[in-house]
């Protein structure tokens, strides 16, 4: 399979580059290779889909990115500097959004400042517009408990940006969702990333959800991970839901589809010769 790389149709500075990354984890019955030779790059401004199967390493290359994990091989750039920990230019959101019960949803958002150990009052006025803009500024002073989970993931939103991060990782961040609320977050998220405008790393196996939101879906193989197809989305924004059931996005999709058959197919033989 081909690697389409299409780099140059896009002239804004890199900001995050994975190059030839590798990551090998140690277990006590040896080791785990889980990313091998590793090749991407996300623009200012890019939204980048990763879409890969269970296990093939899109985690790892959440972790490598945010500072927690340092690659085998190969390195991690963000604006060209090696990323050797956690980063404030970096914001991340998480499958659940883990908000603290005893905080408020204010609170919560403020979090990563007080974890970066900004001035937390010049940041309030900040995390309100920032839940202004996920339709959550009624809900400032209620407690998580008191929100569905839709509302606690844009929470999770509303905190990956509120120390106004270059880039913003997010790791299947709708998959604990329900289909109905899945879809609304997707036209909710599209809003948000036209009005902020960050590089976001978007971590799913979800192809709908890669081509909705995309200007890129990057597929990885099974595990080790690595780049086996890189496809340019050019559907005009904003995206609606129903556009989801034209030509452009079924061929899209359809080719991804296809992606995942084959790898399929090379994963169990008997099927490939059938
Ligand atoms: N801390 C770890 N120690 C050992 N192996 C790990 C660790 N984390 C992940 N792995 C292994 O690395 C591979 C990739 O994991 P992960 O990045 O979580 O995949 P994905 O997010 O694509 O499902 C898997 O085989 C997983 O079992
Ligand atoms: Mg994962």
């Amino acid at each position: 399979m081909k690697t389409q790389h299409e780099e140059d149709a896009t002239a804004l500075p890199s900001v995050l580059r994975f190059d030839a990354v590798g990551l090998n984890y140690k277990t006590r019955s040896g080791t785990t290779t889980a990313l091998e030779g590793l090749n991407i790059d996300i623009a200012e401004a890019e939204f980048v889909s990763v879409l890969g199967p269970s296990g093939c390493g899109k985690s790892t290359l959440m972790k490598i990115a945010s500072g927690l994990l340092p690659t085998t091989s190969g390195s991690a750039k963000l604006s060209g500097q090696v990323i050797t920990g956690p980063n404030p230019e970096v914001g991340v959101v998480f499958q659940q959004p883990t908000l603290l019960p005893w905080k408020t949803v204010l609170e919560n958002v403020l979090m990563p400042i007080r974890s970066l150990g900004l001035p937390q009052k010049q940041y309030r006025s900040r995390a309100m517009q920032l839940l202004d803009l996920v339709n959550l500024s009624d809900f400032a002073n209620n407690y998580p408990y008191e929100l569905s989970g839709g509302m606690q993931q844009r929470v999770g939103i509303a905190r990956g940006l509120v120390h106004d991060p270059k880039v913003l990782l997010m790791d299947e961040p709708f998959a604990a969702l329900d289909a109905m609320t899945r879809e609304t977050m997707m036209g909710e998220l599209q809003r948000i990333w036209m009005e902020t405008r960050k590089s976001v790393l978007f971590i799913t196996h979800s192809i709908p959800e890669a081509v909705f939101l995309s200007d890129r879906v990057v597929t990885l193989s099974q595990r080790p991970g690595r780049v086996i197809d890189d496809l340019r989305i050019d559907l005009p924004r904003p995206r609606q839901l129903q556009d989801m059931t034209s030509a452009e996005f079924g061929a899209h999709s359809a080719r991804l589809r296809q992606l995942f058959v084959d790898m399929a197919k090379s994963a169990d033989p008997q099927e490939a010769t059938a």
